[in-house]
Order: structure tokens, then sequence, then C-alpha cells
């Protein structure tokens, strides 16, 4: 009976597209599946990404249809050495190096103009592309390993919430990854702030995991925000969407309040549990929204963050979630 037991579950382990990001066969492992034409799901301080090679015309397009994703959206590339933007990027400026700097490895990227080298699969035939070097040491092996940047966004289906653990990516596309190395849960938890260093002042695409008063601090000047419609498709209007609603409170009072009414109409509901510590509610919005969505609760009522450090892309993340769907 127990060998039935061992033999079954070794069945399933070897079926499954998990693996380790600490197995000393990882990098290894998720390069030649790359090289294959493949997708890998991979660790980063942010989020799950969903990584192809640039070089690599099989695998991004597969990142596009496993997403869903329109291929006009254009994907960050991630890199694991500031050297390497220079090959990859045309005109670094002078403030986009001193943040790029500070900032990395971290959840900052940078927009610029493309070199001629990035193929435009990559950046959805646009001139500009974004950039970043993730802070989770897998994924910057796995980039050292096949000396190409890898284009990787959230490993999410299209417009869905990201995923901050490989249950959840596996949750959202099951077989469809070829393999999800397991990093453990996102240590920041919500995506990079992007910041367009083609102008100037710099501007602000998208608040994210670097607040920001802190790249102010480093350039010494205000970031312009964000003006008319966005460059960036991840501000389209009703974007990181759980399946339940979600209702955006002022205070706890209120929150009860909101809860009281959805209740009073029959709606399973509760209130999403708020940290005080704004990283600490980054790193766990997430996960608390998929976790009412597989419980099947209707309603979840957050409380509104203050708007300085993370609280700014905690809020655009809740008013993204809980914008009318159509
Ligand atoms: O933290 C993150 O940034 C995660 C991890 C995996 O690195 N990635 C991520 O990727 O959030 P994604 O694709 O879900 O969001 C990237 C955003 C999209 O809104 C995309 O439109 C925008 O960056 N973007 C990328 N290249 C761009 C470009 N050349 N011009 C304008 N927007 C661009
Ligand atoms: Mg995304």
């Amino acid at each position: 009976m127990v060998a039935v037991i061992c033999s079954l579950a070794i069945a399933m382990l070897h079926q499954s597209n998990v693996i380790q990001a600490e197995d000393p066969n990882s990098v290894a492992r998720a390069a030649e599946v790359l090289g294959n034409g493949g997708v890998v799901a991979i660790p980063t301080e942010t989020v799950y990404g969903l990584a192809a090679a640039v070089d690599n015309p099989a695998s991004l397009n597969k990142v596009f249809s496993v997403k869903g994703r329109p291929t006009t959206h254009p994907l960050i590339s991630h890199l694991s050495s500031i050297e390497q933007l220079h090959g990859w990027a045309n005109e670094v400026s002078s403030d986009a190096e001193l943040v790029a700097r500070s900032c990395w490895p971290g959840p900052l990227s940078i927009l610029l103009n493309k070199s001629e080298r990035l193929p435009y699969l990559v950046t959805g035939n646009r001139e500009t592309a974004v950039f970043r070097i993730p802070a989770h040491q897998f994924a910057r092996h796995l980039i050292d390993a096949l000396q190409v940047p890898l284009a990787a966004p959230s490993a999410n289906r299209f417009g869905r919430v990201s995923p901050t653990t490989a249950q959840h990516v596996l949750d959202d596309l099951g077989s469809d990854v070829d393999l999800i190395i397991d990093g453990g849960s996102c240590t920041i938890g919500v995506e990079s702030t992007i910041v367009d260093f083609t102008c100037n002042p710099p501007q602000l695409l998208r608040p994210g995991g670097i607040p920001r008063e802190d790249i102010e601090l480093i350039l010494g000047k205000s970031l312009v925000g964000q003006r008319g419609e966005s460059r960036a498709s991840g501000m389209l209007q009703s974007h990181y969407s759980p399946a339940c609603q979600v209702i955006i409170a002022n205070d706890l009072a209120h929150a009860e309040k909101l809860l009281a009414q959805q209740q009073s109409m029959g709606n399973r509901a509760r209130i999403v549990q708020f940290s005080d510590d704004l990283p600490i509610y980054a790193s766990t919005l997430y996960s608390q929204m998929r976790q009412a969505d597989f419980e099947g609760f209707h309603s979840l009522v957050a409380i509104r963050p203050p708007e300085t450090g993370l609280g700014q892309a905690i809020l655009d993340r809740l008013l993204k979630a809980s914008a009318p769907r159509f």
C-alpha cells in the first residue's frame, strides 16, 4: 500500500510542471525550456513573471497566447546587470542611470528608447522599451545563463490579479506554462514602478513597489504625473480584477457599514485584512483577493490607504479592481 502511495506521489511530482528555485537543476531546466520555445513562470520580488528570452519569437508568441494578451501590449525586458542596458537601450540619460544605479536590483522599471537589437515583438512595435533588474536571485541567474534579457509580463491571464506565489500561477495558467519555478511568496507583492525617462522631467507611468517620493529624492526633482491617456497598458481602467466586487472604504467604521450593507443584500462579503504597515498591506493584497474568489465571496471591502509611499500603488490597484467592468 505504502509503495503504491509513494509511486503515485512520484508520478504526480513527475507530471508536475513546478520545481523549486533552490533545486540545483532549476536554472538549467528553465534555460532548456526557453531554448525550445517554451515559457517559464519565474519568481521576482514584485509578482511572478511569465518569461521568454527576447531573441526567441516562438517563446514570445507563446507568452502572448498563454496570457491572452494582445501583441500590441509591450513587455518589460528583465536584465541582470546595468551594463546590459547599454546594448538594448539607446540614449540612457544621466537621470535614468542615476535612478537605475540607486534602485536596481529592485521594483523599478524604466522606459527608454530601444536599440535596434531589441525585437519589435517585445515592444509591441514601439520605439521605446521598459527595462528592470529584478531582485530575486533566480531570475538574475537565469538571465546570466541565457546572456539575453527575459521579457516577462505578470504570469496571470490578461486583466486578472497578478500572482504572488507559484500556486497562484498554477491556479491561473495550469499546464499552459511549460515550467513554474517556485521561489516562495513575492516580498513586495505589487508590480514595479514604471518611469518614463524619454522626457524631462521624467514621467511616472505606473505607481508600484518603489514609492514616487524615493525616486524624486534620488533625482532631486519632481516626476511628472500621468497626463491624459497612459501609454502603459496596465493602466487600463479595469485591470488587476478579482472575480468578486471590490468596494473601497474610507476607514474601518465606513468599511463595517459597507460590509453590513452587503450582507443585508444577502451578499457574502468581508473586509480585506489591512495593515497600517504599507509594505504588509501591499504584499498581502493580491493573495487576499484571490482567496476571496477561491472561497466564493461576492464582495471584498478594502480600506483606502494614505496616498504616500506604497499607499499610491495599493490605492491604484484598488481603484482598478473596483472599476466598472464591461
Ligand atoms: O513588477 C513588474 O513590473 C512585473 C514583473 C514580472 O517584473 N511585470 C509586469 O509586467 O508587471 P506587465 O506586462 O504585467 O506590466 C508591464 C507594463 C504594461 O502595462 C505595459 O504596457 C507597460 O509596462 N510597458 C512595457 N513596455 C512599454 C512601452 N514600451 N511603452 C509603454 N508601456 C510599456
Ligand atoms: Mg500585468
